[in-house]
């Protein structure tokens, strides 16, 4: 139960997971590695950042290398598939000459297969259903596909920080307090729109120069805090408990992303 001499910190709590609501924890292949990417949501829109750091990624960091990434996983072969077994086609990421870099959605505008990621040799990026083939920047060069892939723009801060802006991406994020206070017992009930077959995690950080720790979750008000991956099998509303980890901080929903 909520006692009142705690809505001052439950507000203040509120705010914070609404501005940064949408995170997205990129975790490698097999869906288990380090935190790479991460998802925000841009205030007042439902598109997505994709916030991804190249050192990360050994083929990003030369010229001609190509990454796809899934939100969720793709099934089926050619000539019918892969197609996203979920609501996103995985995203394409090539790097040009001069620290260029293009974001692209996988879709074959042919018959919707995901195509592969970028030949390096050739620069090509070929449908693996019927040949359809695109340049680095998804421009159609060879049919049966009519229509280059659609692009996503794209930002590199030089550095090391690629962001990409996905749109659709973005989701809110809600957050009451079960039990008020913070560390044993304090439980906060978050929610969401959760799509099929996408995994979400809760992530914490203290302040925003802190790396995110994962927060395990129950699914029930007082079971167990023993849960760390959320996926759905339809899309939901999903209810998840945790122990808020501090009065202040940043709780997030993230996205796992994996290079598929
Ligand atoms: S789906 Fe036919 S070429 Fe891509």
């Amino acid at each position: 139960m909520m006692q009142t001499n705690d809505l001052h910190n439950r507000r203040r709590f509120i705010k914070t997971v609404a501005v940064t609501s949408a995170y997205s924890a990129l975790l490698g292949k097999g869906w288990n590695h380090v935190l790479a990417a991460e998802v925000s949501l841009h205030s007042a829109s439902t598109t997505g950042t994709l916030r991804l750091s190249i050192s990360k990624f050994p083929a990003l960091q030369v010229e001609s290398g190509s990454i796809r990434l899934g939100l969720n996983p793709i099934r089926g072969n050619p000539p019918g598939g892969p197609m996203p077994n979920g609501p996103y086609y995985p995203i394409i990421i090539n790097r040009g000459p001069n620290n260029t870099f293009f974001g692209l959605n996988s879709r074959c505008s042919h018959q919707l297969c995901a195509v592969d990621v970028m030949d390096p040799s050739s620069n090509e990026i070929t449908c693996p259903c019927h040949g359809s083939g695109y340049a680095i920047d998804g421009k159609k060069i060879r049919g049966p596909a009519t229509q280059s892939l659609s692009k996503y723009a794209t930002a590199f801060d030089g550095n090391d920080l690629l962001t990409i802006q996905i749109p659709g991406l973005g989701y809110s994020v809600t957050a009451t307090d079960v039990q008020p206070g913070a560390g044993p017992g304090a439980r906060l009930k978050m929610q969401f729109a959760a799509l099929r077959n996408v995994g979400y995690e809760i992530q914490w950080r203290a302040s925003l120069e802190k790396e995110p720790v994962i927060v395990p979750f129950s699914r029930t008000a007082d079971g167990g805090l023993n849960e760390t991956v959320f996926t759905a099998t339809t899309n939901t509303t999903a209810g998840i408990f945790i122990e808020r980890q501090g009065e202040i901080g940043f709780c997030t929903v993230a996205v796992r992303v994996a290079e598929i």
